[in-house]
């Protein structure tokens, strides 16, 4: 299975933090950002990696990340997004990539405590179709929340202003090669983005959406308050751990 990092998008919730550099090369603690992404992504056994970037100082992250031999890759491929269109139109770059197989997709924002190993090994068991990760956080409002009927989900809602649950559909999403056409009938959202959690109900519509509860904390890190709140978890507990 392949992953991909999506790291481009232009950080304006955290401006002028983002003016000259890329939201993604920000310190979160004592690393670069997009550095706990990546550790996601190998500690689940994945080594074909590819960073979407795009906005701001691209090039860093060649200069940062190099092949990836600090997190013992030997090799990490790069595309570039021009403009700013949504997490799915981030991923519709990563389609030649993926070369019709399963993939792994992390926000390039968000951070996890443990590790994805086993919601990875379930998902190359499942025959097709999705796998999203739940956490149950104090402000569903700020994300996608699932909505449940019993213990199947039956929608997502993005950032609803009354949740029907208190989860968080979290940045780190599993999807069959069909994922591409899912996001070619996309339509802008009321935000001017193609929404992954319209992605989502696709697979959900399908029946092929299975979901796993993430374990030890999670946090984005694409606002101030979440920024500084993801810096202290990693000051106190440490991330990525195997
Ligand atoms: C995005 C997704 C949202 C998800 C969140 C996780 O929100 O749209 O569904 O819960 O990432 O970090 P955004 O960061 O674009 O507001």
């Amino acid at each position: 299975m392949k992953g991909i990092v999506l790291a481009g998008g232009l950080g304006s919730r955290l401006l002028p933090l983002t003016k000259v550099t890329n939201k993604h090369l920000l310190p979160v603690y004592q690393e670069p950002m997009i550095y706990y992404p990546i550790k996601t992504l190998v500690n689940a056994g994945i080594e074909e990696i590819l960073i979407v970037t795009g906005g701001n100082n691209a090039g860093e992250f060649l200069r940062l990340l190099g092949n990836g031999k600090d997190f013992g890759l030997k090799h990490i491929n790069y595309t570039y997004q021009e403009g700013e269109g949504g997490i799915a139109a981030a991923l519709s770059l990563a389609e030649f990539f993926a070369d019709n197989g399963k993939i792994v997709v992390v926000l390039g924002d968000n951070i996890i405590e443990n590790n994805i190993r086993h919601a990875v090994e379930a998902f190359r068991k499942q025959k097709d179709g999705a796998k999203i990760m739940l956490k149950e956080v104090p402000d569903p409002s700020r994300f996608g929340v699932p909505v449940f009927k019993g213990k199947k989900i039956v929608r997502v809602e993005e950032k609803p202003a009354n949740p029907l649950s208190n989860y968080a559909v979290i940045g780190i999403y599993m999807y069959d090669r069909r994922v591409f056409d899912f996001i070619k009938q996309l339509k802008p959202s009321q935000r001017g983005e193609l929404e992954i959690t319209d992605v989502n109900n696709f697979y959900i519509r399908e029946g092929a959406m299975s979901w796993d509860i993430l374990d030890g904390w999670w946090t984005d890190a694409g606002t101030f308050e979440s920024l500084q709140h993801a810096g202290n978890l990693v000051a106190k507990t440490g991330a990525n751990k195997i």
